[in-house]
Protein backbone atom coordinates (compact mmCIF):
# COMPACT_ATOMS: atom_id res chain seq x y z
CA UNK A 1 0.00 0.00 0.00
CA UNK A 2 1.17 3.98 -0.85
CA UNK A 3 1.95 6.05 2.62
CA UNK A 4 -0.53 8.33 3.68
CA UNK A 5 0.93 11.57 4.30
CA UNK A 6 -1.25 12.42 7.87
CA UNK A 7 -3.63 15.83 7.57
CA UNK A 8 -5.81 15.72 10.96
CA UNK A 9 -3.98 13.54 14.15
CA UNK A 10 -5.98 10.82 16.10
CA UNK A 11 -5.91 13.06 18.91
CA UNK A 12 -7.08 16.04 17.17
CA UNK A 13 -9.82 14.11 15.91
CA UNK A 14 -10.57 13.06 19.52
CA UNK A 15 -10.48 16.09 20.80
CA UNK A 16 -12.69 17.81 18.21
CA UNK A 17 -15.60 15.00 18.81
CA UNK A 18 -15.58 15.91 22.39
CA UNK A 19 -16.30 19.63 21.76
CA UNK A 20 -18.61 18.75 18.60
CA UNK A 21 -20.72 16.46 20.95
CA UNK A 22 -21.10 18.93 23.26
CA UNK A 23 -22.35 21.37 20.55
CA UNK A 24 -24.76 18.69 19.66
CA UNK A 25 -25.69 17.74 23.03
CA UNK A 26 -26.70 20.91 23.72
CA UNK A 27 -29.14 22.16 21.14
CA UNK A 28 -31.00 19.16 21.18
CA UNK A 29 -31.05 19.25 25.23
CA UNK A 30 -33.06 16.98 27.15
CA UNK A 31 -34.76 15.90 23.66
CA UNK A 32 -34.55 12.05 22.44
CA UNK A 33 -32.91 12.08 18.75
CA UNK A 34 -31.64 9.73 16.17
CA UNK A 35 -28.19 9.68 14.35
CA UNK A 36 -28.37 8.84 10.85
CA UNK A 37 -25.06 7.34 9.92
CA UNK A 38 -24.53 7.61 6.16
CA UNK A 39 -22.44 4.23 5.54
CA UNK A 40 -19.71 3.24 4.74
CA UNK A 41 -17.67 6.52 5.12
CA UNK A 42 -18.97 7.54 8.35
CA UNK A 43 -18.97 4.40 10.33
CA UNK A 44 -16.14 5.24 12.76
CA UNK A 45 -17.03 8.48 12.77
CA UNK A 46 -20.58 7.60 14.19
CA UNK A 47 -19.65 5.30 16.56
CA UNK A 48 -17.02 7.57 17.94
CA UNK A 49 -19.55 10.55 18.27
CA UNK A 50 -22.33 8.29 19.63
CA UNK A 51 -20.22 7.55 22.64
CA UNK A 52 -19.75 10.91 23.54
CA UNK A 53 -23.67 11.36 23.96
CA UNK A 54 -26.43 10.70 26.40
CA UNK A 55 -27.57 6.85 26.64
CA UNK A 56 -31.07 7.54 24.84
CA UNK A 57 -29.57 8.58 21.97
CA UNK A 58 -30.69 6.64 18.70
CA UNK A 59 -29.19 5.40 15.53
CA UNK A 60 -30.34 4.39 12.24
CA UNK A 61 -27.75 3.27 9.12
CA UNK A 62 -28.24 4.12 5.58
CA UNK A 63 -25.49 2.89 2.68
CA UNK A 64 -25.11 6.06 0.03
CA UNK A 65 -22.73 6.01 -2.45
CA UNK A 66 -21.80 8.60 -5.38
CA UNK A 67 -18.13 7.99 -5.45
CA UNK A 68 -15.74 5.82 -8.09
CA UNK A 69 -12.28 6.04 -6.95
CA UNK A 70 -11.64 9.82 -6.47
CA UNK A 71 -14.58 11.38 -8.94
CA UNK A 72 -18.07 11.53 -7.78
CA UNK A 73 -20.42 10.21 -10.12
CA UNK A 74 -22.82 12.84 -9.68
CA UNK A 75 -25.43 10.26 -8.85
CA UNK A 76 -26.31 9.13 -5.45
CA UNK A 77 -27.41 5.53 -4.91
CA UNK A 78 -29.08 4.57 -1.72
CA UNK A 79 -29.59 0.27 -0.56
CA UNK A 80 -32.88 -0.68 0.45
CA UNK A 81 -33.80 1.17 3.79
CA UNK A 82 -36.50 1.82 5.60
CA UNK A 83 -36.91 5.86 6.11
CA UNK A 84 -40.90 5.72 7.54
CA UNK A 85 -38.57 4.15 10.16
CA UNK A 86 -37.57 7.45 11.21
CA UNK A 87 -41.35 9.30 11.16
CA UNK A 88 -41.87 11.67 13.94
CA UNK A 89 -38.31 11.72 15.52
CA UNK A 90 -35.76 14.32 15.44
CA UNK A 91 -33.08 13.20 12.63
CA UNK A 92 -29.33 14.38 12.85
CA UNK A 93 -27.75 13.06 9.65
CA UNK A 94 -24.28 11.61 10.15
CA UNK A 95 -21.52 12.00 7.42
CA UNK A 96 -17.63 11.43 6.75
CA UNK A 97 -17.72 14.53 4.47
CA UNK A 98 -19.89 17.13 2.66
CA UNK A 99 -18.39 17.57 -1.12
CA UNK A 100 -21.10 18.46 -3.73
CA UNK A 101 -23.95 17.99 -0.98
CA UNK A 102 -25.38 15.56 -3.74
CA UNK A 103 -25.47 13.12 -1.04
CA UNK A 104 -27.00 15.38 1.76
CA UNK A 105 -29.72 16.65 -1.21
CA UNK A 106 -30.90 12.95 -1.61
CA UNK A 107 -30.95 12.14 1.83
CA UNK A 108 -33.08 15.15 2.71
CA UNK A 109 -35.44 14.57 -0.54
CA UNK A 110 -35.84 10.94 0.53
CA UNK A 111 -36.56 12.02 4.03
CA UNK A 112 -38.58 14.91 3.68
CA UNK A 113 -42.09 12.85 2.45
CA UNK A 114 -41.48 10.70 5.93
CA UNK A 115 -42.42 13.82 8.28
CA UNK A 116 -39.73 14.08 10.61
CA UNK A 117 -39.71 15.74 13.51
CA UNK A 118 -36.83 17.83 12.55
CA UNK A 119 -33.55 17.46 10.41
CA UNK A 120 -29.94 18.65 10.74
CA UNK A 121 -26.47 17.32 10.12
CA UNK A 122 -23.65 16.94 11.84
CA UNK A 123 -20.31 16.05 9.44
CA UNK A 124 -16.89 14.90 10.15
CA UNK A 125 -15.30 17.45 7.12
CA UNK A 126 -16.81 19.67 4.96
CA UNK A 127 -15.04 21.23 2.19
CA UNK A 128 -14.42 25.14 1.77
CA UNK A 129 -15.14 25.26 -1.82
CA UNK A 130 -18.81 22.76 -1.09
CA UNK A 131 -21.97 24.46 -3.16
CA UNK A 132 -23.98 22.56 -0.34
CA UNK A 133 -25.70 24.20 3.09
CA UNK A 134 -23.14 24.02 5.71
CA UNK A 135 -23.51 21.71 7.79
CA UNK A 136 -25.22 22.48 11.22
CA UNK A 137 -22.53 20.81 13.26
CA UNK A 138 -18.86 20.73 11.15
CA UNK A 139 -15.67 18.87 12.55
CA UNK A 140 -13.07 20.25 10.42
CA UNK A 141 -13.15 22.44 6.95
CA UNK A 142 -10.79 20.59 4.46
CA UNK A 143 -9.94 21.96 0.79
CA UNK A 144 -9.25 20.18 -2.45
CA UNK A 145 -7.31 17.12 -1.42
CA UNK A 146 -9.03 13.69 -1.62
CA UNK A 147 -8.28 12.17 2.10
CA UNK A 148 -8.71 8.71 3.80
CA UNK A 149 -8.81 7.27 6.92
CA UNK A 150 -10.99 7.39 10.02
CA UNK A 151 -13.45 5.42 7.99
CA UNK A 152 -13.31 7.58 4.35
CA UNK A 153 -11.80 4.76 1.80
CA UNK A 154 -10.02 5.19 -1.81
CA UNK A 155 -11.89 2.22 -3.69
CA UNK A 156 -13.04 0.40 -0.21
CA UNK A 157 -9.28 0.97 1.23
CA UNK A 158 -7.34 2.67 3.73
CA UNK A 159 -10.65 3.14 6.33
CA UNK A 160 -9.13 1.71 9.64
CA UNK A 161 -6.43 4.48 9.87
CA UNK A 162 -6.91 5.95 12.87
CA UNK A 163 -6.23 9.59 11.12
CA UNK A 164 -7.17 11.29 8.14
CA UNK A 165 -4.51 11.81 5.30
CA UNK A 166 -4.11 11.93 1.73
CA UNK A 167 -2.29 8.97 0.62
CA UNK A 168 0.81 9.74 -1.63
CA UNK A 169 1.33 9.02 -5.20
P1 LIG B 1 -21.06 14.54 -2.00
O1 LIG B 1 -22.31 13.77 -2.31
O2 LIG B 1 -20.42 15.09 -3.23
O3 LIG B 1 -21.25 15.60 -0.94
O4 LIG B 1 -20.01 13.52 -1.50
C1 LIG B 1 -20.10 12.97 -0.30
C2 LIG B 1 -19.52 11.57 -0.26
O5 LIG B 1 -18.44 11.38 -1.16
C3 LIG B 1 -18.95 11.39 1.09
O6 LIG B 1 -19.95 10.90 1.97
C4 LIG B 1 -17.83 10.43 0.87
O7 LIG B 1 -18.30 9.11 0.99
C5 LIG B 1 -17.37 10.69 -0.55
N1 LIG B 1 -16.16 11.54 -0.55
C6 LIG B 1 -16.07 12.84 -0.91
N2 LIG B 1 -14.82 13.31 -0.77
C7 LIG B 1 -14.09 12.28 -0.30
C8 LIG B 1 -12.69 12.14 0.09
O8 LIG B 1 -11.86 13.06 0.04
N3 LIG B 1 -12.33 10.90 0.54
C9 LIG B 1 -13.19 9.85 0.64
N4 LIG B 1 -14.50 9.95 0.32
C10 LIG B 1 -14.94 11.15 -0.15
MG1 LIG C 1 -20.28 9.36 2.93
Amino acid sequence: MATVRSLISAEQIATRLVALAGDIQQCYGEQTFTLLCVLKGSFIFAADLIRQLPTRVEIQFVTASSYVGTQSSGHVHCDAWDATALRGKHVLIVEDIVDTGTTLRHLQQQLQPVGVASLKVAALLTRTQATAPAPDFSGFALGDEFVVGYGLDLDQKYRSLPYIGVVEP
